[in-house]
């Protein structure tokens, strides 16, 4: 009953192991930012610890990038327990759940990234998994079928999306914690930075820091990409010199991330809001088919940024460049967009 089912910890986590697992922080005091989250999560710990009891389940939502299987990890580390992963798409039948909730020991943490993306017929049978620690198998079809009542060890399930809309009414109230991840600012940002160059053994200026920071679009696993590409770069252009503002400078103009963060897809994305859709209003399905681009992509991954920024208004009538987004395009001076300039 025991043995781990072998879809957890399957290959689509392989990248996240191998780029990211390092560098994330193992403790809640050594999470950076999200101070309010922190707070809340710091209470419901020690609570639960001083009863002896399994956390309340948690629910971490927010855009990508921002730490959210970072918490779950942490979380289940600090109560000392094990974690098991999985996510939201991998569960094909309700047996694929039901395996998992039965190997679950006392206290175990289950993570399932991407909760949003659950089947709503297997979500059904977390509901009194969650509620009641017990599961009800329906075995045999027709008028064979008959149910089973299975008594689950007391566990945690901690779920993470980035799409917490989507999730059903009755799934989100059974969570005892909802949390909400925000966007990181500079300065924050400024200290993951700093704390990734000591893991990379990197040496970095505070101004070089924040120059990154300001460019991350307040996502901490941008800024260690940003900050692993200005490492490759000085090492291989500028004899691995210490990065200060102006080599990141330098470094980052090769990767067309203008000062306010934008990359290349969101520069486009602008200037074809502008150029070819008069600045909108336009439809998302047709804005991210002239940008070559899945509409998910867009919503979930560039827009929240635009949008925050005020580069992207979303109307009834579709999206809408803001005056930011004229000013700043025609005060950049590069433009990634060619079939227009
Ligand atoms: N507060 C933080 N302090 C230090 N490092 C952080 C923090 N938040 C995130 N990171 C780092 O950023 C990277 C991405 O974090 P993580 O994988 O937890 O994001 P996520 O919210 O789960 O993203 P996704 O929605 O894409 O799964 C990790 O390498 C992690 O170490
Ligand atoms: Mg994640």
């Amino acid at each position: 009953m025991n043995q781990r089912p072998p879809f957890v910890e399957s290959t689509f986590q392989q990248k996240d192991v191998i780029f990211e697992t390092p560098l994330r922080p193992k403790l809640l005091s050594d999470f950076i930012g999200q101070e309010g989250v922190k707070e809340r999560l710091l209470v419901v710990l020690e609570a639960a610890k001083g009863r002896g009891e399994a956390l309340g389940h948690c629910l971490l939502s927010g855009p990508p990038g921002l730490g959210k299987t970072t918490l779950a990890h942490i979380l289940a580390h600090e109560m000392g327990t094990n974690c098991v992963v999985t996510s939201g798409p991998v569960f094909e039948r309700a047996g694929d759940l039901a395996g998992i909730l039965t190997s679950l020991k006392k206290g175990d943490v289950l993570f399932i990234d991407e909760i949003h993306r659950l089947q709503k017929n297997i979500e059904e049978y977390l509901y009194p998994a969650m509620e009641d620690f017990t599961l009800d198998l329906v075995l045999d079809s027709g008028p064979n079928a008959r149910t089973v009542k299975l008594n689950l060890e007391p566990f945690t399930l901690i779920a993470a999306t980035t799409r917490s809309g989507l999730l059903s009414s009755p799934l989100r109230t059974r969570f005892s914690h909802a949390l909400r991840l925000d966007y990181y600012a500079a300065d924050v940002l400024s200290e993951v930075i700093l704390r990734t160059s000591k893991l990379l053994q990197v040496s970095l200026y505070p101004d070089g820091a924040l120059e990154i920071a300001k460019r991350s679009r307040g996502t901490p696993r941008v800024a260690n990409h940003l900050l692993r590409w200005v490492r490759d770069y000085t090492q291989v252009r500028l004899k691995g010199v210490p990065l200060t503002s102006s080599v990141v400078q330098e470094a980052l103009a090769l990767l067309a991330v203008d000062e306010a963060g934008l990359d290349e897809m969101d520069k486009r994305i602008l200037e074809i809001l502008i150029m070819q859709f008069g600045g909108g209003p336009v439809g998302l399905t047709t804005l991210a088919l002239a940008c070559g681009e899945e509409p998910d992509t867009i919503e979930e991954v560039h827009e929240p940024y635009l949008i925050l920024q005020g580069f992207l208004k979303r109307t009834p009538r579709g999206r809408v460049a803001t005056e930011r987004a004229h000013h700043h395009l025609t005060t950049s001076n590069k433009s990634s967009y060619t079939t227009f300039s």
